[in-house]
């Protein structure tokens, strides 16, 4: 059993953290991958790093050869995800359809037989339109995607289940919530980035702010958790799963649970003017209750042992690298 994980950030270096606690040498593929961020996350010795672009689909065929590869878990992402394909539809659309569509069918040409791939839960919430019919035969019948990323997403579901449906392939498709946790490279996406940006201020004694509008989360050990659930049970019975920490976060909630786990600290609900198409304000929470039936995911972290984990990680960090 060997997993290809293709993208070495925030979520993929988790993912390979838990296979490698398993006792396997999982491959990391990434184009532009930061070594020192991975090794602060998953012991480096233990996993082979290799560089790729999931838009040259060779490189994914020869790192399927070379590496026997059995299962994949693709992260990949155009940069800084919603905040990055309104800046640059263009690239997002490529590199987040056409780089999933590459993936998928190296897998159907060599075999592989299970494909986990991240979509977003910017599919439960960022909807626009709709008559509220749900009547396909009329053109207004369904709400859809409000951004180009969630545009992307959306194809990227729907493309899978059909490689899944035509082509033998067992596809999951998991809706993380906004991601934070442990990561000191760059990527993830605008809240993940606000949410750590926060943590540090707050634990530095500077004003923290979070934001100002309800959130849905997922720790990212828990995104990994589910990812590894997902490419791991026994069998996938349909698609596409929800991966949230299942509770709306409130401004309140946000600011309460970093005072909890960071005492004193000041904390102001703003959601930053450059941010603010990331962070919609959201107002309910996702059902989680198929992925828990079918890929047997609950969330281990909520809003405050999720904080307080990353809290201890980046005071951990700080002292190791002064
Ligand atoms: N971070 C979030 O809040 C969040 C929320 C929901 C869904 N997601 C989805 O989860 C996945 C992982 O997100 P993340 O936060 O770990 O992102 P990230 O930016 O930390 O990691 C993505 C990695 O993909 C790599 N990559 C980009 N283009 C590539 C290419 N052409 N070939 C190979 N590698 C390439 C990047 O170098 C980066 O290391 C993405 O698909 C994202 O859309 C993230």
């Amino acid at each position: 059993m060997t997993t290809l994980i293709i993208g070495s950030g925030l979520v993929g270096s988790q993912v390979a953290r838990i296979l490698v606690e398993q006792g396997e040498r999982p491959i990391l593929m990434d184009n532009a991958a930061q070594p020192a961020s991975i090794g602060e996350i998953v012991d480096s010795q233990r996993t082979t790093l290799i560089e790729g672009d999931i838009l040259r689909p060779y490189t994914l065929s020869k790192a399927i050869v070379d590496h026997k590869i059995t299962g994949i878990v693709h992260t990949a992402a155009h940069p800084m995800l919603t905040l990055g394909a309104q800046r640059d539809p263009y690239a997002a659309i490529q590199l987040n359809i056409m780089g999933t569509v590459n993936v998928l069918e190296a897998a159907r040409v060599h075999g592989v037989k299970r494909v986990v791939v991240s979509s977003s839960s910017v599919l439960n919430h960022y909807l626009v339109a709709g008559d509220g019919s749900h009547d396909p035969m009329k053109e207004e019948g369904f709400p859809r995607p409000s951004t180009f990323y969630a545009a992307t997403k959306q194809a990227v579901e729907s493309i899978g289940l059909n490689y899944a449906r035509y082509c033998g392939i067992e596809f999951a498709g998991l809706r993380y919530g906004a991601v934070f946790g442990p990561w000191s490279g760059h990527g993830g996406g605008g809240p993940s980035n606000v949410m750590r940006e926060a943590v540090r201020a707050a634990i530095a004694g500077e004003e923290a702010i979070l934001p100002s509008g309800g959130m849905e989360w997922v720790y990212s050990k828990d995104a990994a958790t589910g990812t590894v659930q997902a490419l791991q049970t026994k069998t996938i019975e349909t698609g596409i799963f929800n991966v949230t920490m299942g509770t709306l976060a409130t401004p309140e909630d946000m600011a309460n649970a970093l005072r909890t786990v960071v005492p004193g600290a000041k904390v102001r609900n703003q959601t930053p003017q450059a941010s603010s198409v990331s962070m919609m304000n959201m107002s309910r929470a996702s059902d989680l209750s198929r992925a828990k039936r079918v890929i047997g995911f609950t969330p281990h972290y909520d809003m405050v042992t999720g904080l307080r984990d990353l809290v201890e990680w980046m005071k951990l960090r700080a002292k190791n690298v002064r």
